[in-house]
């Protein structure tokens, strides 16, 4: 028997292998839960999202794949009522999600256009307040329903490159602890993990991406980064019974990285020449 054997909920954010969502997909799925799917909406004939994400989920029994574009309420309504049809109560639900337009992303941030900050946020924020919402309208959530989201460390600090999505990260942060203290009471549960970087699509729309996996390399505790893996297997962690009485937490998955305030001596002394 595994850890989520009569376990149901949904993962909301996988675009292809490479996905943080996918990395904890495959921990549920191999502790035994049973999972329903979204992917992007396809705009042109061609089901290119819905084929791709389909490739994946449908091995390992997908009870359901369809389309959410966060943006759109009507969507996401569909999702939970989707949900709710084939599993009565959602255990666990995984928001795996963010965007902001390229060219708002590129900095500085006192340049990023009104639009863009509104679609970032949107996307990146208030997406988990509204998937959360819609669970909640239609009594959706179990008794000991958990949520996870993913947030990266430039919500916390300064992370050059990281700009816009550093600002949507810290309010995604802040959602995360208003919903817990919200949802709390009914015995549901939501957390963040806040991951060090991972090769997927959108991390290649940071600037700078490969100057910050370097950085883990040289400066994190372990002198190493993380893998997507490592970042399943906590998912799999807070979205399981395991983690009970955890609420309201950033969980950081990072190789020690986030507790460093100076670099160590031995990169001090590459980047001076003395070592
Ligand atoms: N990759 C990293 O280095 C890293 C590090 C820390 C946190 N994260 C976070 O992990 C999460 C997943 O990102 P990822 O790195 O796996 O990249 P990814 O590109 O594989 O996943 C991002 C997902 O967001 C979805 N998405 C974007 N706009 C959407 C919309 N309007 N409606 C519905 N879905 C939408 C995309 O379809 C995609 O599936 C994000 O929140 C990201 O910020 C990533």
């Amino acid at each position: 028997m595994g850890l989520f054997t009569g376990k149901k909920g949904i993962v909301l954010g996988i675009a292809n292998d490479r996905s943080i969502a996918w990395a904890i997909t495959e921990h549920l799925h191999r502790e035994g839960a049973e999972i329903g799917f979204t992917h992007l909406p396809d705009t042109s004939d061609r089901p290119k999202n819905q084929n791709k994400v389909g490739k994946l989920v449908d091995p390992i029994g997908a009870k359901f794949l369809v389309p959410m574009d966060v943006c759109n309420d009507e969507h996401i309504a569909a999702v939970i009522e989707k949900a709710v049809e084939t599993f009565g109560k959602i255990d666990f639900i995984v928001h795996s999600i963010a965007f902001a337009p390229p060219a708002d992303l590129t900095g500085p941030t006192y340049a990023c256009s009104r639009d863009g900050f509104k679609t970032a946020m949107e996307i990146s924020a208030y997406s988990l307040l509204a998937v959360a919402g819609a669970a909640k309208k239609k009594d959706a959530l179990s008794a000991n329903a958990s949520l996870l989201t993913l947030s990266y460390f430039g919500g916390e600090e300064v992370i050059p490159g990281y700009n816009l999505m550093g600002i949507c990260k810290a309010a995604l942060e802040c959602c995360v602890k208003y919903l817990a203290s919200e949802l709390g009471p009914a015995g549901a549960r939501v957390n963040a993990i806040s991951a060090g970087p991972v090769r997927t699509i959108s991390a290649m729309g940071v600037g700078d991406f490969k100057q910050m996996l370097d950085l883990y390399d040289s400066v994190a505790p372990m002198r190493r980064n993380i893998t997507a893996d490592e970042v399943g297997k906590m998912g799999m962690v807070l979205l399981s019974d395991l983690s009970s009485g955890i609420t309201g937490e950033v969980v950081h998955v990072d190789c020690g990285f986030s507790i460093m305030g100076a670099p160590p001596a031995d990169f001090m002394n590459k980047a001076a020449g003395t070592s």
